[in-house]
């Protein structure tokens, strides 16, 4: 157990269905601390160094598509084990797997509609915290 930093962004997909403030209350009343908040226009460069990862899948320009089509919120979320809790809050990727409860599994029914991204590991959480926001920006305690 140890207090951890984890990413996550409200998409588009949330933005566009005012869910912004519902989804930030369910990871604060879980218990997660807001570090750092901003909304933004994702720019195609930066949507493209977020999801480097998935830059050689077929769905890559619909996600980069997905991710600039609309304003997002992108958080700092602080806490005991805060990427595993985030990622359970979160839900599974694909909503119709998602249990009932969760983000994705209350408000998404397609893959690429589902309303939420959280760091998926330690590396991923310092990698992306580092693209998305300056240092200054974020609040020690
Ligand atoms: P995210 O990064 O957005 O938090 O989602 P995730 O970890 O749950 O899933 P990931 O594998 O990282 O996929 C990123 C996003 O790509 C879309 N996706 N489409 N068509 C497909 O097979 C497919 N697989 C993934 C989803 O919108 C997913 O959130
Ligand atoms: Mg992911």
């Amino acid at each position: 157990m140890a207090v951890e930093r984890t990413f996550i962004i409200v998409k588009p997909s949330g933005f566009e269905r005012n869910l912004t403030g519902e989804v930030l209350r369910r990871f604060e009343q879980r218990g997660l601390r807001l570090r750092g908040l901003k909304v933004l226009k994702v720019s195609t460069k930066l949507a493209k160094e977020h999801y480097d990862e998935h830059k050689d899948r077929p769905f890559f320009g619909e996600l980069i598509e997905g991710l600039t089509r609309s304003p997002v919120t992108a958080a700092v979320l602080e806490g005991e084990s805060a990427i595993a809790v985030a990622r359970a809050t979160i839900g599974a990727t694909d909503p119709i797997a998602s249990a009932p409860g969760t983000i994705r599994g209350d408000f998404a029914i397609e893959l690429a509609e589902n309303i939420v991204h959280g760091s998926d590991s330690p590396k991923s959480a310092k990698r992306e915290i580092a693209l998305w926001f300056d240092k200054a920006e974020l609040t020690k305690a």
